[in-house]
């Protein structure tokens, strides 16, 4: 292969205001990829410079101070209506297009189904790879199929909702790791008629919400009131650094949950379909006693004890011993083990 790439391809970039938890890194080979006809040139610096990070807003990544390996900054945009059928909205959304606006844009349209998930930070490429979920709706329910360029070969696939291999904050696109797909569009499919999810404790109990009528109820109102809960929990990222929940909620089988809620009678925990438990980490690390908990440049959020905080000059090596100390006394007063969310970039 005889290809060059010149500085015009690859430029260093400050990526510091370039991820959500705030933390400095200087990127030395950095690529905006705004066309789709630009991804032969995505598999040939992964060729010559080796695995890319493929980047969105940085929402759910930990990041080095300085990062030598070549950063895909994803800029793709495009928001299309591809059908209008009688049981679903299908929607085209290119991957560098912001996750909130086209949330937002939806509900504008009336294209209803994806409201609960307002608010999270992040581009609508990066919302399959960890299946992002809030208030009751996880995004596989949304999803008709992802098209993703898979770098190393340099080949577009078109994936149904089932070849994802969704489950909860996990994908085929984050299992296969650092470097092997750039999602460049989404297809969503919003059920119709739409009808709300409410289950969610905060969403049920809403003061607002619950004023509604619900033959009056529309996915307005159902937006809005996300808005406000995660206004009111999570900090703002562009106010407080932080990459939302930084651990997963564990799942422990039917007999662990049993002892547990004999010793620990307030433990919070969801039941799931295979008969196992899913637990609040965020009430496990707040038992513990961690919610506002500050170490200089790093912290424990005083509102949601799930999010780790950069307070300014924060480093990746920081925020992993503050979340190695939680993961130990978690292991120690409950005997279980969490699992960190956000993706560690190696240098
Ligand atoms: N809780 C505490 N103390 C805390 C935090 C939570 O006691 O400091 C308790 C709450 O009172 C509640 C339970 O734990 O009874 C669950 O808390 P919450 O409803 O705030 O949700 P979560 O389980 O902490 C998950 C997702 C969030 C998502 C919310 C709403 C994960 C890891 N996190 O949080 O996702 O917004 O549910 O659906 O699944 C994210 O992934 O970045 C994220 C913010």
């Amino acid at each position: 292969m005889s290809i060059q790439l010149d500085s015009t391809v690859l430029h260093p970039a400050d990526l510091s205001s370039a991820n959500t938890l705030g933390l400095a890194c200087q990127a030395a080979q950095v690529f905006d990829l705004n066309q789709v006809s630009q991804l032969q040139l995505v598999s040939d610096i992964a060729h010559l410079k080796g695995a890319p990070l493929v980047l969105g807003s940085g929402s759910n990544l930990i990041l080095p101070a300085e990062l030598t390996r070549p950063v895909v900054r994803v800029m793709l945009s495009g928001i299309e209506l591809v059908e209008k059928a009688s049981d679903a909205w299908v929607i085209d959304v290119a991957g560098g297009e912001n996750w909130h606006r086209f949330v937002s844009y939806a509900v504008d349209q009336g294209w209803a189904g994806l409201e609960n998930l307002a608010l999270i930070p992040g581009t609508v490429g990066a919302s399959p790879v960890q299946n992002i979920g809030a208030y009751g709706v996880e995004l596989d329910s949304r999803i008709r199929s992802v098209t993703a360029w898979h770098i190393p070969t340099a080949q577009m696939h078109t994936f149904s909702r089932d070849e994802c291999g969704f489950s909860y904050r996990d994908s085929r696109f984050k299992r296969d790791g650092l470097g092997a797909w750039l999602i460049v569009s989404v297809r969503f499919s919003l059920p119709r008629p739409w009808s709300p999810v409410m289950s969610y404790p905060d969403l049920a109990h809403h003061p607002v919400l619950s004023l509604v009528k619900r033959e009056e109820l529309t996915a307005r109102h159902i937006f809005d009131a996300v808005c406000d809960i995660r206004r009111n929990k999570l900090p703002d990222p562009n106010v407080l650094g932080n990459a939302g929940s930084f651990f997963k909620n564990p799942v422990v089988s039917d007999s662990q949950y049993r002892q547990l809620k004999l010793a620990f009678p307030g433990l919070v925990s969801y039941p799931q379909p295979q008969g196992n438990f899913k637990l609040a980490a965020g009430w496990l690390i707040d038992q513990c006693g961690w919610k506002g908990y500050r170490d200089g440049a790093v912290g424990v959020h005083d509102r949601q004890a799930l999010v780790l905080v950069n307070y300014g000059k924060a480093r990746a090596e920081d925020i992993l011993a503050l979340a190695k100390k939680i993961h130990r006394s978690v292991e120690q007063r409950f005997g279980v083990s969490l699992e960190i969310e956000p993706v560690v970039v190696p240098e």
